[in-house]
């Protein structure tokens, strides 16, 4: 066979259903944020996802834009080549599906009538399911998924939760609810307080600490208002019920923050003893300024730290509008010496599909200050080079 020829067949079998060939990578693309191939040769549909390490792989959650409103999952032995693992949850089209459809069968084939359409009422495919955020609970070995899960005119502001036995799923959807409020004579008179806006649950994010506590953080009270819940022990609900109103107690249960300061896309993570929580303005799929918080625990004070992102001379992408990206996760590389992956969203409104992904390596100062800068073609050894103030520190007092 002659070399063209067999070049051809071999490009024709790596050649995906949208003609894309998919080349290994070794880098991110950073700032410039180029399609992202999965190994399939398609476009990687995980918006507002999050990355994190289960097992001897990293696993990329997020939404689907492409056509339906799906849960969809990646996995990758290096974090540059993704594999598409399929739905992690799907999202369902009639009523009748949850009876005869076998994938839905098999998940909700014992619920009763009024449970069904509860389900259909969560994930029926014009619902919005946005943000979705994976938790592994290693006491009871399950994988919940925590979203975003709203009516299309955003009007539920509910937050949604999902389980299965296998990371890859298929999850079953268990519920959508708003989440915690302060009692009524604790607001105030300000327009977002009230009553219609109290335990809103939008944007929103997961952490799990060190001691195995998982907290979910959204935004709440039109999106002006950041709440920190603690989730229980399963991971699947609140620690303390939102209801009766004052059974979970701000400051021991949850807390409620920056009240006006309408933030969104929360992210947060933990170094040095330190939590971390990066957030977004609230302007819809326009860009807005990032602003970061820290604090010493999880429901003490946060000290408002500004904006991380940092101007230069000639970047392509401003730095006050976080370099056109809206936060979505912080991947956590090797935590302990302060390797961490800002992960945004490059919304493109008018083709959400095509928004982009943008990984930036955070900077750590030896005084603990973060910051993001316009970075472009890296890969993970830059992280060696930028941050780990606790090894440098240790390398100091070592000598
Ligand atoms: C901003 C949020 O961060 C996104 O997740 C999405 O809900 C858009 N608003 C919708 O306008």
């Amino acid at each position: 066979m002659k070399q063209t020829t067999l070049l051809l067949i071999l490009v024709s079998v790596f050649v995906s259903v949208n003609g894309q060939v998919p080349i290994a990578q070794d880098a991110f693309d950073g700032i410039t944020a180029n399609v992202w191939l999965d190994t399939d040769g398609n476009s990687i549909q995980a918006h507002g996802g999050q990355v994190q390490k289960i097992g001897d792989k990293w696993w990329w959650i997020g939404e689907n834009r492409d056509g339906n409103r799906n849960i969809c999952l990646y996995s990758s032995d290096d974090l540059y080549n993704w594999k598409n693992e399929g739905y992690a949850m799907r999202v369902v089209s009639t009523r009748e599906m949850l009876d005869t459809d076998p994938y839905f069968k098999n998940l909700y084939g014992n619920l009763t009538r009024a449970e069904k359409d509860a389900v259909y009422d969560g994930i029926r495919s014009n619902r919005v399911i946005e943000r979705p955020k994976l938790i592994h609970n290693e006491k009871t070995g399950k994988y919940i998924i925590w979203f975003h899960a709203d009516d299309s005119n955003y009007g539920a502001a509910a937050a949604g939760v999902a389980i299965a036995d296998e990371i890859t799923g298929p999850y079953r959807f268990i519920n959508r609810s708003r989440l915690h409020r302060l009692p009524d004579e604790e607001y105030g008179d300000e327009w977002y307080e009230a009553a219609n806006y109290r335990g809103f649950a939008r944007d929103m994010n997961l952490f799990k600490d060190d001691d195995g506590t998982a907290y979910i953080i959204y935004s709440s009270e039109e999106n002006r208002t950041m709440f920190i819940s603690r989730l229980n022990n399963d991971y699947t609900d609140l620690a303390v019920p939102q209801t009766p109103v004052g059974l979970a107690k701000n400051g021991v249960d949850f807390i409620r923050l920056f009240p006006g300061a309408q933030r969104e896309a929360p992210a947060m993570f933990k170094y040095n003893g330190k939590y971390y929580l990066i957030t977004s303005g609230a302007t819809g799929w326009t860009p807005n300024q990032a602003r970061y918080w820290m604090a010493d625990e999880i429901f003490g004070q946060w000290k408002d730290m500004g904006d991380p992102c940092v101007s230069e001379p000639d970047i392509p992408y401003p730095a006050h509008l976080t370099f056109r990206t809206q936060s979505t996760n912080i991947l956590p590389i090797d935590p302990a010496n302060g390797k961490f992956i800002y992960m945004g969203d490059r919304w493109n409104s008018g083709n959400l599909k095509d928004s982009r992904y943008v990984w930036l390596p955070v900077f750590i100062s030896p005084t603990g200050e973060i910051s993001l800068h316009s970075v472009s073609n890296w890969d993970l050894s830059f992280l060696e080079t930028i941050n780990n103030v606790l090894g440098n520190l240790k390398t100091v007092n070592n000598k």
